[in-house]
This record gives C-alpha cells, structure tokens and sequence, in this order.
C-alpha cells in the first residue's frame, strides 16, 4: 500500500485542464459499442474504471482503438454483442458494473460480472430488481443482491419503474435494458439525478422522451456511432476548486470544464459558502455544457446542505468536507445517506479523518455536521480505498500543520492519474 506525504501550499495558482468526466467516458463506450458504425471519442477518460468498461466491450467482441488521442469504436450494432470468454472484471468501477448488468440483461447470452473487493460489498440490489421485473435472470451471493452477479440474458419486457433511489446508475441500467425490451421502458426517481445517458442517448439516436425526474425509452431503435468530445470531469475539478478557495491568494483557472447542470451543486454549495466561481466562456460540446471556471481564495462560512442539491453534488462531497472544514461555523449536511454506500462509507470515513485532523465532526445516519476550524492539524490519514478520499485529504494537507500522509493511494488511479502532478504543479510552496 502506498503512502504520500502533501506538505502545506502558500496558494494554488495557474490554468489546468483536468482529464475527462467519468460518467460520459463509460456511456461513450458503452453506446459506442451498440451503435451501427464508427464512434470517436477525445477527451476520453484513460482512469482504471473506464479502462474496465472498455475492457468488457473488448471481451464481447467490440473492436475499439486507442492512439493515445482518440479513442475509435468499432460499432456493432445493437445485436452485435459476442458471449465474453471469461468473466468481466469491473475492478471497482459501480458504474461499469450497474449499467452493464443492465446491457447484459438484454443480450442473447451468459455472462458474470465482478469486481474488487470494495465493489463486491456495494448494493446490487437496486439494479437487479428492476431488471428482474423486466424479464432478466440474475443470480448473485447474497440472494442476487452482491457481484458477482451471473446474467443469463434473454427477452426482456418494459416497465414503469419508480426508483426509490436517485441513483444515475440505476436509471441508466434499466435504459440500457429498454433499449432492448418490447415496447416502453419508464424510470422515474424522487429527484433527478445526472443526465448524462438522457443526452448521450438523444445523441445516438435513441428514441426516448425525458419528463420531470424521469425518462422513457422506447426499445429497438438501432443507434448510429458519433464523434464524441468529453469534457473535464466537474468531479476531478472540485478538488481543485477547493484547493484555490482555501488556500490565500490563490487564483485558478479550470479550463474546459463539464458544467451539466445536473452535477453543478457542488459550484452551488461553494458559492453559497462565499466562494469566488466564475463560469467563463460558455458552451455545448456533444450535447454538454461546458464552460473554463475561475477560482479565487474566499473566506468560507458555514452553510445547510440537504434537498435536491444533494444528488447533484453527490461525489463532491467528501471535498465539500474539507470546504466546510475550513469554513466560519457549523456546516451541516443531511438527506446524503447514499454516502454510505459509495466506494466506501463517505460519511464514516470523512468524520474519521477530519477528527484526526483535529476537527470536531458529529455523524448522523445521512449526514454529519462540521465545525469549522482556523488551521486543520498534520497527521496520518486513510483513504479506505476510495479515490475521492485520498484526493479530498490533499486538499486538506494543503491548508494543514506541517503536512499530511495519506495511506493507500493507489486508488486514485481509479478516476484521476495525473491528480497528484497536477496538484503538485499549481501549489506554490
Ligand atoms: C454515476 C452515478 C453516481 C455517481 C457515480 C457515477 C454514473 O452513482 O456517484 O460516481 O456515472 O452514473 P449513483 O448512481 O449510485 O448515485
């Protein structure tokens, strides 16, 4: 397991660009692969996570090519998909491994799906239930409810589904079933949560309608293979957001930045903390928004963080932590239960090395409260395997006493190779 040492920053200053968003790259793939023809895509995500999506594709058959730029897909077809070989690895991708129980569940054949050990402990459940409702045999430990999952894929029937969760994961899942089901396929969530397969999906030619917090698909339209540019990762960009609004006398430019509003809450919650963002240069990139972001040191002050905001900040928030960390006062954030059941348990893990830090942290069941402090102490610190642990505890060194370890960092690599070089080449020591 390896370790870092981040010594405190004087400021964060300079233009980055961060690599590309997360969730765009895995769909890119995934219809890519589907699609009838030729999909390109640049700005493509090379993190482990998307790397085990394209992984699959390759196991079933799909031709796709990597120049190091663009990333070319040989497209298939909707029926084109072979039986993979082996089993498909998902490593510790949720992503892959929802939304490709859901692609799977359509297919005329066997396949298993896993993952690593963090990802073996993740629910399956909430995409194994509704695919079982539309027809798909799934067996998995614990009653079909933990990867592995073994798919027998065959017909599948449309449904109506309302989610008890608002879960991206899930929606796309059973999109990804509609797309091979008889007739109409239905997703409904409490509140909407990123949309990224809606557009992309609009993008290839699905036939789809959205609707408040939700969507239908009807199934077996063919989609046609496109040129794809993915913008920077809103996620990956946070951290470094809140690296510049701590740090004194920062100035940051993040350029070329996804800004869908559907992951902005975390733009939303910073700037309601007083910060200073400003969206520059904004436009539409393959049906996304995105703009260059602006970032200057503030002065934070603590806030209440509950409601819809939630689902569009939802991976922001062990950063958010460290925001409020730093803050004037008691932040407070609730109704983020889903926190828990992330690559790790966000809320637990967050409270846990925040109080190492030698901030005063409650936990409630869906969230926590923060109490502000004027300097976090140094340490040791753990990641719990999860990658926007490690990175949000760098942020927090940089405004630290004498410098933070953080243990088990391997897992950046999951979402964000270059954080720590890039993180290194913006503070000024
Ligand atoms: C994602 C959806 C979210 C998010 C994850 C990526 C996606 O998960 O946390 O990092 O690409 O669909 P949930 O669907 O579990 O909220």
């Amino acid at each position: 397991m390896k370790s870092i040492t981040i010594q405190p920053a004087l400021s964060v200053n300079g233009e980055i660009t961060v690599p590309g968003d997360k969730s765009i790259s895995h769909r890119s793939i995934m219809l890519g692969a589907i699609a009838n023809g030729v999909t390109t895509i640049r700005g493509f995500l090379r993190g482990e996570d998307n790397m085990a999506t394209m992984g699959a594709f390759r196991a079933m058959g799909v031709r796709i090519e990597d120049d190091g730029e663009i990333v070319t897909i040989h497209g298939q077809g909707l029926r084109g998909l072979r039986e993979p070989a082996d089993i498909i690895d998902c490593g510790n991708s949720g992503t892959s491994i929802r939304l490709l129980t859901g692609l799977l569940a359509g297919q005329s054949f066997f396949s298993v799906v896993t993952g690593d050990q963090y990802l073996r402990k993740r629910p399956m459940k909430r995409v194994v239930e509704p695919l079982v409702r539309m027809g798909a045999r799934i067996m998995g430990r614990d009653k079909g409810t933990l990867a592995p999952l073994a798919i027998t894929g065959g017909a599948l029937n449309a449904i109506g589904y309302e989610s008890p969760v608002s879960s991206a994961q899930v929606k796309s899942a059973i999109m990804l079933a509609g797309l091979y089901a008889d007739g109409e396929t239905s997703v409904r969530e409490p509140t909407l949560s990123r949309d990224h397969s809606e557009r992309m999906f609009r993008l290839f030619g699905a036939s789809l309608e959205v609707f408040k917090n939700g969507v239908t698909v009807r199934g077996g339209t063919e989609l046609t293979g496109q040129e794809i540019g993915v913008p920077g990762d809103i996620s990956s960009a946070a951290f470094f957001m809140v690296a510049a609004l701590v740090t004194p006398g920062a100035e940051l430019l993040i350029r070329n930045v996804g800004i869908n509003p559907t992951r902005t809450g975390i733009i939303d919650i910073l700037r309601s903390m007083g910060g200073s963002l400003e969206l520059l240069h904004e436009r539409e990139v393959s049906g996304e928004p995105v703009a260059d972001v602006l970032v200057r040191s503030s002065r934070l002050k603590a806030i209440q963080i509950s409601g819809d905001v939630v689902p569009r900040a939802i991976d922001e928030f062990p950063v958010i932590c460290v925001a409020a960390a730093c803050a004037e006062g008691r932040t407070t954030v609730r109704g983020a239960k889903e926190l828990r059941v992330k690559e790790t348990d966000r809320i637990a893990a967050m409270a846990t090395n925040l109080r190492t830090l030698g901030v005063v942290v409650e936990e409630c069941d869906d969230g926590m409260d923060i109490l502000g402090t004027e300097r976090l102490g140094g340490g040791t610190v753990e990641s719990y395997g999860d990658h926007r642990i490690a990175m949000s505890l760098s942020v927090a060194a940089l405004v630290s006493h004498g410098g933070i370890t953080i243990r088990d960092v391997e897992c950046v690599a999951t979402s964000f190779p270059s954080f720590f070089p890039l993180l290194e080449q913006v503070a000024g020591r």
